[in-house]
C-alpha cells in the first residue's frame, strides 16, 4: 500500500498563494509546497531544477509579484503553476517535480512515489 501524508487543509492556503510542508519519505525529510488557485491546487517538491536549491528564501513565498508564476528566488526562474514547467530563466524547459495530491474532507493528502 502506498504511503500517504496528510499535509493540511486547503483553506489554510490563501488564494493565489502557496504553503510549504516537510514530509518524511524513505527516512529523509523532503520539502514540498502547494499552490492554491481557488478550488484547485498544484503541489511540487521544493527543489529548483537549475541548481538544486529550494525555490523560496522566505517562508511560504513562492509566487511572482503578479501571482501568475512560481518563482525561484535564487536566479529568478519562473515556472507555470499548472504543470511546473520553467518558462523563463536559466532552466527553461525543465520541470518541477509534481506531487500526487488529492483532496479528502478538505484536507490535502499526498501519495508518496514508490
Ligand atoms: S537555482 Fe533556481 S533559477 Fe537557479
Amino acid at each position: 500500500m502506498p504511503q500517504e501524508t496528510t499535509l493540511g487543509a486547503l483553506k489554510d492556503i490563501p488564494d493565489n498563494e502557496a504553503k510549504e510542508y516537510e514530509i518524511e519519505h524513505d527516512d529523509e525529510t523532503v520539502e514540498v509546497f502547494v499552490v492554491r488557485k481557488g478550488a484547485n491546487f498544484f503541489g511540487y517538491v521544493n527543489y529548483c531544477p537549475h541548481a538544486g536549491t529550494p525555490l523560496n528564501w522566505s517562508i511560504d513565498r513562492f509566487m511572482t509579484l503578479d501571482k501568475k508564476y512560481i518563482l525561484c528566488a535564487t536566479h529568478g526562474a519562473e515556472f507555470r503553476i499548472e504543470d511546473g514547467q520553467c518558462i523563463s530563466g536559466p532552466c527553461v524547459g525543465d520541470c518541477l517535480a509534481p506531487l500526487d495530491l488529492r483532496l479528502e474532507n478538505g484536507q490535502l493528502v499526498l501519495t508518496h512515489p514508490e
